[in-house]
Protein backbone atom coordinates (compact mmCIF):
# COMPACT_ATOMS: atom_id res chain seq x y z
CA UNK A 1 0.00 0.00 0.00
CA UNK A 2 0.98 3.44 -1.10
CA UNK A 3 0.09 6.87 -0.46
CA UNK A 4 -0.38 8.70 -3.74
CA UNK A 5 -0.72 12.87 -3.03
CA UNK A 6 -3.18 14.41 -4.91
CA UNK A 7 -2.32 17.98 -5.26
CA UNK A 8 -4.75 20.63 -6.39
CA UNK A 9 -3.56 24.30 -7.47
CA UNK A 10 -5.24 27.70 -7.46
CA UNK A 11 -8.82 28.59 -7.87
CA UNK A 12 -9.37 24.58 -8.05
CA UNK A 13 -11.07 25.43 -4.83
CA UNK A 14 -14.08 26.72 -6.92
CA UNK A 15 -15.11 23.73 -9.02
CA UNK A 16 -18.31 23.04 -9.55
CA UNK A 17 -19.04 26.82 -9.63
CA UNK A 18 -15.98 27.67 -11.76
CA UNK A 19 -16.49 28.29 -15.34
CA UNK A 20 -18.37 25.15 -15.45
CA UNK A 21 -18.58 24.72 -19.65
CA UNK A 22 -14.54 24.53 -19.48
CA UNK A 23 -14.22 22.44 -16.31
CA UNK A 24 -17.18 20.62 -15.60
CA UNK A 25 -19.90 20.75 -12.65
CA UNK A 26 -17.49 17.83 -10.11
CA UNK A 27 -16.62 19.94 -7.23
CA UNK A 28 -12.93 19.07 -6.02
CA UNK A 29 -14.56 17.04 -2.80
CA UNK A 30 -15.76 15.02 -5.85
CA UNK A 31 -12.71 14.88 -7.59
CA UNK A 32 -11.17 13.78 -4.46
CA UNK A 33 -13.54 10.94 -3.71
CA UNK A 34 -12.93 9.30 -7.03
CA UNK A 35 -9.50 9.66 -6.94
CA UNK A 36 -9.63 7.91 -3.01
CA UNK A 37 -11.81 5.43 -4.75
CA UNK A 38 -9.62 4.50 -8.04
CA UNK A 39 -6.33 4.19 -5.72
CA UNK A 40 -8.65 2.23 -3.09
CA UNK A 41 -9.31 -0.31 -5.89
CA UNK A 42 -5.44 -0.28 -6.57
CA UNK A 43 -4.38 -0.74 -3.17
CA UNK A 44 -3.66 2.38 -2.36
CA UNK A 45 -4.34 5.75 -0.32
CA UNK A 46 -4.86 9.10 -1.55
CA UNK A 47 -3.83 12.31 0.43
CA UNK A 48 -5.16 15.62 -0.71
CA UNK A 49 -4.06 19.17 -0.23
CA UNK A 50 -4.94 22.13 -2.04
CA UNK A 51 -3.81 25.94 -2.24
CA UNK A 52 -3.91 28.98 -3.96
CA UNK A 53 -0.38 29.96 -2.78
CA UNK A 54 2.81 28.76 -5.19
CA UNK A 55 5.09 28.22 -1.80
CA UNK A 56 2.48 26.05 -0.20
CA UNK A 57 2.49 23.95 -3.09
CA UNK A 58 6.38 23.83 -2.83
CA UNK A 59 6.22 23.12 1.21
CA UNK A 60 3.89 20.36 0.31
CA UNK A 61 5.86 18.54 -2.21
CA UNK A 62 9.14 18.72 -0.49
CA UNK A 63 6.92 16.96 2.21
CA UNK A 64 5.85 14.08 0.11
CA UNK A 65 9.43 13.47 0.14
CA UNK A 66 10.47 9.51 1.23
CA UNK A 67 6.80 9.73 2.77
CA UNK A 68 4.28 9.25 -0.77
CA UNK A 69 4.77 6.99 -3.67
CA UNK A 70 3.36 9.14 -6.53
CA UNK A 71 2.08 12.76 -6.86
CA UNK A 72 -1.16 13.33 -8.95
CA UNK A 73 -0.71 16.83 -9.89
CA UNK A 74 -3.19 19.74 -11.05
CA UNK A 75 -1.15 22.67 -10.73
CA UNK A 76 -3.68 25.04 -12.40
CA UNK A 77 -2.57 28.37 -14.17
CA UNK A 78 0.81 27.58 -12.06
CA UNK A 79 1.35 24.92 -14.55
CA UNK A 80 2.13 27.64 -16.72
CA UNK A 81 4.86 29.64 -15.31
CA UNK A 82 5.73 28.37 -11.41
CA UNK A 83 9.61 27.87 -11.92
CA UNK A 84 9.57 26.70 -8.32
CA UNK A 85 6.99 23.96 -8.72
CA UNK A 86 9.08 22.71 -11.65
CA UNK A 87 12.53 22.48 -9.48
CA UNK A 88 10.61 21.24 -6.20
CA UNK A 89 9.21 18.23 -8.30
CA UNK A 90 12.83 17.66 -9.64
CA UNK A 91 13.09 16.69 -5.78
CA UNK A 92 10.71 13.73 -5.64
CA UNK A 93 11.82 10.68 -7.08
CA UNK A 94 8.81 8.72 -6.90
CA UNK A 95 6.03 8.82 -9.87
CA UNK A 96 4.39 12.20 -11.24
CA UNK A 97 1.73 12.76 -13.24
CA UNK A 98 0.41 15.93 -14.43
CA UNK A 99 -3.74 16.21 -14.94
CA UNK A 100 -5.69 18.72 -16.51
CA UNK A 101 -9.47 18.28 -16.31
CA UNK A 102 -9.85 20.83 -19.96
CA UNK A 103 -7.20 20.55 -22.42
CA UNK A 104 -4.88 23.58 -22.28
CA UNK A 105 -3.63 23.05 -25.70
CA UNK A 106 -7.12 23.51 -26.98
CA UNK A 107 -7.36 27.11 -25.08
CA UNK A 108 -5.67 30.44 -25.26
CA UNK A 109 -2.06 30.10 -26.37
CA UNK A 110 -0.54 31.07 -22.86
CA UNK A 111 -2.18 27.52 -21.34
CA UNK A 112 0.04 25.80 -24.36
CA UNK A 113 3.31 25.49 -22.44
CA UNK A 114 3.49 23.63 -19.12
CA UNK A 115 6.65 24.11 -17.24
CA UNK A 116 5.56 20.82 -14.71
CA UNK A 117 5.34 18.90 -18.16
CA UNK A 118 9.34 18.35 -18.00
CA UNK A 119 9.29 16.70 -15.04
CA UNK A 120 6.71 14.45 -14.96
CA UNK A 121 6.31 10.67 -15.81
CA UNK A 122 3.05 11.35 -17.90
CA UNK A 123 0.29 13.85 -18.61
CA UNK A 124 -3.95 13.28 -18.73
CA UNK A 125 -5.66 16.33 -20.22
CA UNK A 126 -9.13 17.05 -21.35
CA UNK A 127 -11.11 14.30 -20.04
CA UNK A 128 -12.83 16.36 -17.36
CA UNK A 129 -13.65 14.48 -13.85
CA UNK A 130 -13.04 11.24 -15.45
CA UNK A 131 -9.28 12.18 -15.88
CA UNK A 132 -8.84 11.87 -12.09
CA UNK A 133 -9.50 8.15 -12.18
CA UNK A 134 -6.96 8.51 -15.18
CA UNK A 135 -4.39 10.05 -13.65
CA UNK A 136 -4.60 7.61 -10.30
CA UNK A 137 -4.62 4.36 -12.19
CA UNK A 138 -1.68 5.81 -14.71
CA UNK A 139 0.37 6.09 -11.28
CA UNK A 140 -0.79 3.13 -9.65
CA UNK A 141 0.59 1.43 -12.92
CA UNK A 142 4.16 3.15 -13.25
CA UNK A 143 4.16 2.51 -9.09
CA UNK A 144 3.45 -1.25 -10.09
CA UNK A 145 5.77 -1.54 -13.07
CA UNK A 146 8.90 -0.13 -10.57
CA UNK A 147 8.07 -2.29 -7.95
CA UNK A 148 8.41 -5.46 -10.13
C1 LIG B 1 -6.36 23.62 -15.52
C2 LIG B 1 -5.92 24.35 -16.81
C3 LIG B 1 -5.17 25.62 -16.48
O1 LIG B 1 -4.80 26.29 -17.67
C4 LIG B 1 -6.03 26.55 -15.66
O2 LIG B 1 -5.31 27.71 -15.30
C5 LIG B 1 -6.63 25.89 -14.45
C6 LIG B 1 -7.15 24.54 -14.59
C7 LIG B 1 -7.27 22.41 -15.83
O3 LIG B 1 -7.44 21.59 -14.95
O4 LIG B 1 -7.83 22.33 -16.92
O5 LIG B 1 -6.74 26.48 -13.39
O6 LIG B 1 -5.21 23.13 -14.86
Amino acid sequence: MATILLLSGPNLNLLGEREPAVYGTTTLDELVAIASETAAKRGHDVEHMQSNHEGDLVDAIQGARGRCAAIVFNPGAFSHYAYALTDALATFDGVKVEVHLSNPHAREAWRHHSVISPVVDGIVTGFQAAGYRLAVDAAATLLEERTT
